[in-house]
């Protein structure tokens, strides 16, 4: 698409990096410039209709859009379409998922220290306020769909964006996200159990960046407690926990600041969004954008 030359001829398979709902993911290297880079790669083929096949189209058009716009949102570098096979280039990303650094502060029974919470947190809000103020909506907010990157690897990028931190956080995975004002149907498919779902969707209301809000919010309780704000065995467990709105208080020690804003995104009235969230943001910290202020009411 992008592309003049094959696939094939610019880049080389190195490792297979993750597996997702429609394909596979593998960290390639451009064979002429040593770059890596992450690329998913989808058979059309098992894809089924036509319809499933324009998610591909949707990505890398949203993805492009979206190019070197943020630091705080994966960066979309080109894409083929060959012989049925489906391949969207982006950066690399060589510290992995949220999801992966959660799960290994639980095994080693650390928590992320506050500062690193905040800037982890601030990061996912820069890049979220920055696709809202494109109009598109995630719908796929979770831990497993923010990715890391090493903060010295990223000096040419804006300096505001790492607060502190040693990591540069990115939103990835654009694959069920839509531009605002394209069907605001709900997902098709949920991959895994739903953690991440707000009450309005698994009453069945229609996405909005509502749903993206309070998608961060379970991500910022697991980056505290290391564990998920709405936890259950199964499926039925978790949309009645998301239904009912009540989660494990914070631990005792918690930082004011960040239980206001758990306290804050995630409650089950969206409309009480509005005054509160980005208020209480902004007391965190100033710098926050306020546009959040506009996409929340
Ligand atoms: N840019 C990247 N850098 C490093 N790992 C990645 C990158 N993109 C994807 N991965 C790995 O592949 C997995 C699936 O990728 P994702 O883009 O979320 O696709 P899917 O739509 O299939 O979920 C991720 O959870 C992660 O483990
Ligand atoms: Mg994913």
């Amino acid at each position: 698409m992008d592309g003049q030359r094959p696939y094939v001829e610019i880049y080389e398979e190195k490792k297979a990096l993750g597996h997702g709902a429609h394909g596979t993911v593998v960290l390639a290297m451009n064979r002429e410039t040593k770059h890596l880079v992450a690329v998913k790669k989808m058979n059309l083929g098992d894809m089924g209709d036509e319809k499933e096949r324009k998610m591909c189209h949707n990505e890398v058009m949203l993805l492009r859009s979206l190019r070197l716009s943020c630091p705080n949102i994966i960066n979309y570098v080109e894409s083929f379409e060959e012989e049925g096979t489906f391949y969207i280039v982006t950066e690399y990303c060589e510290d992995g998922t949220l999801a992966d650094h959660i799960k290994e502060r639980r095994d080693q029974g650390s928590h992320f220290k506050d500062t690193e919470v905040f800037s982890i947190f601030m990061q996912l809000l820069i890049g979220l306020d920055h696709l809202h103020g494109k109009k598109i909506v995630h719908r796929d907010l979770k831990t497993q769909n923010i990715f890391l990157t090493k903060r010295s690897k990223c000096t040419q990028v804006n300096p505001q964006a790492m607060v502190g931190n040693s990591f540069l956080v990115k939103l990835g995975d654009f694959g069920v996200s839509r531009a605002m004002g394209t069907q605001t149907c709900a997902l098709k498919t949920v991959v895994g159990t739903p953690y991440y779902m707000s009450p309005e969707l698994v009453q069945g209301t229609p996405y909005n960046s509502k749903s993206d809000v309070w998608a961060l919010g379970c991500v910022l309780y697991e980056l505290i407690t290391l564990k998920k704000a709405f936890p259950g065995d199964n499926l039925a467990q978790v949309v009645m926990a998301i239904a009912t709105g009540k989660y494990e208080p914070l631990p005792q020690g918690s930082l004011p600041e960040l239980k206001q804003l758990v306290q804050g995104i995630l409650v089950c009235d969206p409309g009480r969004y509005a005054p509160f969230f980005p208020r209480q943001v902004q007391v965190c910290c100033p710098a926050v954008p306020v546009r959040f202020a506009g996409s929340l009411c």
